[in-house]
């Protein structure tokens, strides 16, 4: 019987193929009661939120938004801090307000945060020196010291990620709705950017515009104290729905609408590695209410993207599938057009959005794992371009990235060197962007997206 006519529940990914889920605890009982005890906290979203989120990503396939996912690789429990989430916050809304303004159209702003914590590895095992370990799975699986211990999986981890997750949604949800992300702020976000930041004073001129309108509109009564998308902003979270085992004990009934939804986060995607249609990870998101991303590598062909649609979106809804291309500056040319026609072809309702991070990782000439933010740059112009010549809408980008200072991903206009990479490399996994080269990256982009506005207008 075909995938999609299968009963579905919360469980019934166990019967799949289930890829880069540790099959090695040492206690499968203690796993056991872990998962049990998680079916009894709180859910860390709500329904209501999740449909508000599939209804805004509705209007950026309809072309009438634009999208911004962003946070780090993998969230960590040592860089687990107040300030580290209120910087990289304070930066993704700094993006989107270069990328409002560029665009001219809202901002729909999604953090990989509160529940980015397990990685699918390219190896199940590492070596080092002659010894072969099991690799590192993010912290809520083991721990990254290169011991036998560390290694081992750990179900308590679970709960600690529930823990830091719940305590991150619960600052980001104080700082969207209590003040700090006012729009009449807009000039306090850069404040505590380093002094010589070269994006600092491109900043700071766009607040002083931003903050003219505002007066401006608050002076003719348009705006007032009650209105909320100046005083507050939606903030939705996300991550890979890659251990599955959590995400079904996160999984609930939703009492308004009688539908399961994952209330771990807003939205979840599946990773390039796990998209096989007859595998574990898409028949445990074909159930669940929430918007699905899905990685697009170029190993996807246009039958298979069809056949994931299909599935995962019966009645193709606008709103539930985002669709991340991930191929790499190089190859995206040759590898997304395909797949764009054929959705269009085929009349798909989907967003599509650039992950210019994964296929643009290269290991520099001192071992650093790294990413030329040149490369992130043309990735993402190349993905507009390809978008704009295939008809679709350029709907948004997603990126690794963090508000600390790293010195992680080369050049941009602090032209960090290969050299400088280990000066403050903090990523335990994959190499982010930093403040400043993240908020180049959203001006850059947002000039493309307003001299393509503008010439469309002229
Ligand atoms: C990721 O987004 O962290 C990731 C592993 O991406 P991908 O599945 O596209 O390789
Ligand atoms: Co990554």
């Amino acid at each position: 019987m075909a995938n999609a006519a299968k009963k579905w529940t919360p469980e019934s990914w166990r019967g799949k193929p289930a890829l880069h889920i540790p099959g090695d605890y040492p206690d499968p009982e203690a796993l056991e009661a872990v998962e049990q005890e998680l079916t009894r906290h709180p859910p860390l979203v709500f329904a209501g939120e999740i449909r508000t989120l599939r209804q805004r990503l509705a209007a950026v396939a309809e072309g009438k938004a634009f999208l911004l996912q962003g946070g780090d690789c993998a969230e960590s429990f040592k860089e687990f801090h107040p300030d580290n989430i209120r910087d990289t916050f304070r930066v993704l809304l700094q993006m989107a307000v270069a990328l409002t303004y560029g665009a001219a159209m809202p901002v729909i702003k999604v953090g990989r945060m509160a529940g980015q914590y397990g990685k699918p590895r390219s190896s199940p095992t590492e070596t080092i020196d002659g010894i072969t370990l099991p690799s590192y799975r993010g912290d809520n699986i083991n721990a990254a010291a290169f011991t036998p211990e560390a290694r081992l999986p750990d179900p308590q981890r679970l709960l600690k990620a529930y823990g830091q997750s719940a305590a991150t949604l619960n600052l980001i949800r104080a700082f969207a709705k209590g003040g700090y992300a006012d729009l009449r702020n807009v000039h306090q976000w850069n404040l505590e950017f380093v002094k010589d930041n070269p994006q600092s004073d491109r900043y700071a001129e766009l607040a002083d515009k931003i903050s003219d309108v505002i007066a401006f509109l608050e002076a003719t009564g348009i705006i007032s104290e009650e209105n909320r998308p100046v005083h507050e902003v939606e903030f939705y979270t996300s991550h890979e729905g890659l251990l599955l085992g959590y995400e079904q004990a996160m999984t609930r009934v939703d009492s308004t609408s009688g539908r399961y939804y994952d209330t771990s986060a807003h939205l979840v995607w599946i990773g390039d590695r796990t998209r096989q249609p007859d595998g574990a990870h898409v028949e445990f998101a074909r159930g669940i209410g929430n918007p699905i991303g899905i990685k697009c590598g170029p190993s996807l062909d246009p039958a298979e993207l069809m056949q994931l649609l299909d599935i995962l979106n019966p009645g193709n809804e606008a709103g539930r599938i985002v669709l991340i291309s991930r191929f790499g500056a190089e190859k995206v040319s040759a590898g997304l057009p395909r797949l764009i026609r054929k959705v269009e072809e085929e009349g798909r309702n989907v967003v599509w959005s650039s992950d210019p991070m994964h296929g643009n990782t290269i290991k520099a000439e001192n071992g650093y794992k790294t990413r030329p933010f040149d490369k992130i740059l043309k990735e993402v112009e190349t993905f507009f371009d390809i978008c704009r010549a295939e008809g679709a809408h350029p709907g948004g980008v997603h990126f690794e990235m963090t508000g600390q200072d790293v010195t992680e991903c080369l050049g941009g206009a602090q032209a960090i060197s290969v050299n400088e990479l280990s000066s403050r490399y903090h990523t335990h996994c994959d190499p982010r962007l930093n403040a400043t080269q993240s908020l180049e990256l959203a001006f850059r982009l947002a000039e493309n997206l307003r001299a393509v506005r503008t010439s469309k207008a002229a």
